[in-house]
Parts: structure tokens; C-alpha cells; sequence
């Protein structure tokens, strides 16, 4: 690569350090039913102090996970024109692109989105007047012609998960079982395909900025190269996370945040590059239906006050997808905007 975009500098305070420092305890939960009694409580402290943690023997088939791999490496393979022909755009939020900014810094990626429960539904536009809504449309390249059938078959599987996920969180917080399954019909749930190619400044610039992930729950599918680093709620400090083979890394995202009222807090992570390796993961982001208001579950604030006001899953999704589609003057929407001051 000859001349470097200068929208790929991080500022000096964010920009990687090389000398990495490997997590060391992160919660690896075995999801084997022979180990179900301790489940809960290991979700609770997972939750509660790494807002990460990996799961094993979590029942998604390798083969399937493999399929996708396969896949995601055989269409980032393709020229740029050809990748270019399924780009999302303006409006329609899911597809291709190369040029998402976290933090108002571009990110040194390319990613494919797909909706993974179809057809799903969200706002039109962010305007909260405007109550017209649009069906997410997946868009299919012609190569790899399987694409669509293994993310299809992904998307089954990681929905099992996130059930039973779901159904251990909610356990965790004292709640029932199935107090959050109302919120996911109509879920937007989504994957995405990320390639990191290798980066010829892996000193000033990153893979993702350091971000919170504004859905639920995700769960990140990494290859064997490693990268993401999560910001370690004892000291700070930025931690590696060391691929395991066949696991899922699953993080607190910005609504369990708010529906725990701060119990369980989405923890801010990022990606290292490197300059010989290219790298790709997929994360399942599970999030709720476009209609859902999002506020402190009233059950978890008895003789507390909430912690934020309500927000609306389909306006908070529309708006911040917008704004990261390119560089903006003004921060992205987050949650803490949402905080009622003390
Ligand atoms: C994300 C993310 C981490 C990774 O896509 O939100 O944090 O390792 N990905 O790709
Ligand atoms: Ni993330």
C-alpha cells in the first residue's frame, strides 16, 4: 500500500500498544450439562467482573462454523468491484462495506452484514415522527454461490445459543427463564462477516476503535490469529483475548446494561492488526425487536431509581448505523446519553 488514508490514525492516547498483555482469567464456561448446576453463578460472576467471558461445548455444530469461514474468506477474496456490487448503503444498512468509522476513525476492515432472522423490521428513519418501517433485505453475491445457505444455517444455530444464553442471564439476575423471550420476537439479530487484512501501520491504527456493543448479548467467533482486546474492569488496562479453538467469546452489550441497571456493564473492547497476518472473526450481535423501549427491567429497580430513560431499539439501531457509515463532526449516539443525571 503507497499513501495511507490519515482517517485510519487513532489518536496517541488510543493507539495500540505492542507490547500485548495476555487476559489472564477470563471466565472459560464449560456449557455441557454435566456442568449445569454451576452455570448460573458462573455467568453472574462472568458478567460482574469481565462483562466477557468464552463458552465450550456450547452445541453449534464446528462443521457449521466452519462452513462460514470458508465462505466469509471466499467472498473477501473477491475483487473490490465484485464485493462492491452487494454494498449497503445510506439506507439499507446491511451488505458490504469497507469504510465504517468507530469513534469517528476508520476502522482497518471490511465487513458483511446479514440480517440473521428474516423478514425483520426496522424504522425507516431515525426521525422518531416518522413511524414508517422498512423490511431488511439481504443482499447475495453470485460468488461463493453457498453463502447464503451456511449463513442461513449459522444463524439457526447461534439463535439456539442465544436462547439458552438468554435463559442463564436472566437466571443470573434472579429473574425467570423466559422473562426476556417476548423482547426477541421480531428480533434484529445479525451477523457479520469481518476481515482484517494485515496493516502496513499497526502501531497508529486498528482493526475496530475501542467500542461498546449496543446490542444484548454478542457472541464473536474468532479465528486462530487473535487480536480483540478488552478493557480490563480491575485496572483499565487493555488485555488480549487468546483464541480458543471452537469457542465463542461472549461480551455484555449496552442493553443488558440498561435492563440490569448497571449490574452487568457492556464492557469497552477493540482490535489489534498486524502487519503479516490477515484475521477474521464473525460476531452474532443479538438484539431485540425494533418496537422494544428499552429501560431498567422494573423488577431489578425495586427501591432503586432507574438508571436511564427509555429508548426505542429501532430508532437507537437506525441512527447509529447512519452515523457510522462515515465520518462525522459529532459523537455517535451511545447509551449514556440516555442517563438520568444524578
Ligand atoms: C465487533 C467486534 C471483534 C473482533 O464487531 O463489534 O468487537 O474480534 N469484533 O472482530
Ligand atoms: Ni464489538
Amino acid at each position: 500500500m503507497g499513501e495511507v488514508d490519515p482517517a485510519f490514525i487513532q489518536d496517541t492516547q488510543h493507539r495500540p500498544k505492542l507490547a500485548v498483555i495476555e487476559a489472564e482469567g477470563i471466565p472459560l464456561i464449560d456449557l455441557s450439562s454435566a456442568n449445569a448446576s454451576n452455570h448460573v453463578s458462573q455467568i453472574a460472576d462472568a458478567c460482574k467482573n469481565w462483562g466477557f467471558f468464552q463458552v465450550i461445548n456450547h452445541g453449534v455444530p464446528s462443521e457449521s462454523r466452519r462452513k462460514i469461514e470458508d465462505a466469509a474468506r471466499k467472498f473477501f477474496a473477491l475483487p473490490l468491484e465484485e464485493k462492491r456490487k452487494v454494498s449497503r448503503d445510506e439506507v439499507n444498512p446491511f451488505g458490504y462495506f469497507d469504510t465504517e468509522h468507530t469513534k469517528n476513525v476508520r476502522d482497518w476492515k471490511e465487513v458483511f452484514d446479514i440480517v440473521a432472522s428474516s423478514p425483520a423490521f426496522i424504522p425507516a428513519s431515525p426521525n422518531p415522527d416518522d413511524k414508517e418501517l422498512e423490511k431488511l433485505i439481504n443482499q447475495w453475491p453470485q460468488y461463493p454461490p453457498e453463502l447464503r445457505e451456511v449463513c442461513e444455517e449459522y444463524a439457526r444455530e447461534m439463535e439456539k445459543l442465544a436462547v439458552n444464553l438468554l435463559g442463564l442471564l436472566s437466571l443470573s439476575l434472579g429473574l425467570p427463564e423466559n422473562r426476556f423471550n417476548l423482547l426477541f420476537e421480531e428480533s434484529t439479530n445479525f451477523i457479520r462477516l469481518n476481515h482484517y487484512p494485515p496493516c502496513s501501520i499497526p502501531h497508529l491504527a486498528l482493526g475496530i476503535g475501542r467500542h461498546k456493543d449496543s446490542g444484548a448479548l454478542t457472541f464473536l467467533a474468532q479465528d486462530d490469529v487473535g487480536g480483540l482486546e478488552v478493557k480490563r474492569k480491575t485496572d483499565g488496562e487493555w488485555v488480549r483475548v487468546k483464541p480458543t479453538p471452537d469457542a465463542y467469546i461472549i461480551n455484555v452489550g449496552d442493553i443488558v446494561q440498561v435492563w440490569s441497571n448497571d449490574t452487568y456493564e457492556s464492557v469497552e473492547h477493540r482490535v489489534m492488526v498486524n502487519s503479516e497476518r490477515e484475521r477474521f472473526s464473525i460476531p452474532f450481535v443479538l438484539s431485540p425487536g425494533h418496537h422494544v423501549w428499552v429501560k431498567p427491567l422494573e423488577e431489578l429497580t425495586k427501591g432503586e431509581k432507574p438508571k436511564y430513560r427509555a429508548y426505542n431499539w429501532g430508532k437507537f439501531f437506525v441512527t447509529r448505523r447512519r452515523s457510522n457509515f462515515k465520518k462525522l463532526d459529532v459523537e455517535n449516539l451511545q447509551i449514556s446519553h440516555f442517563r438520568v443525571s444524578e
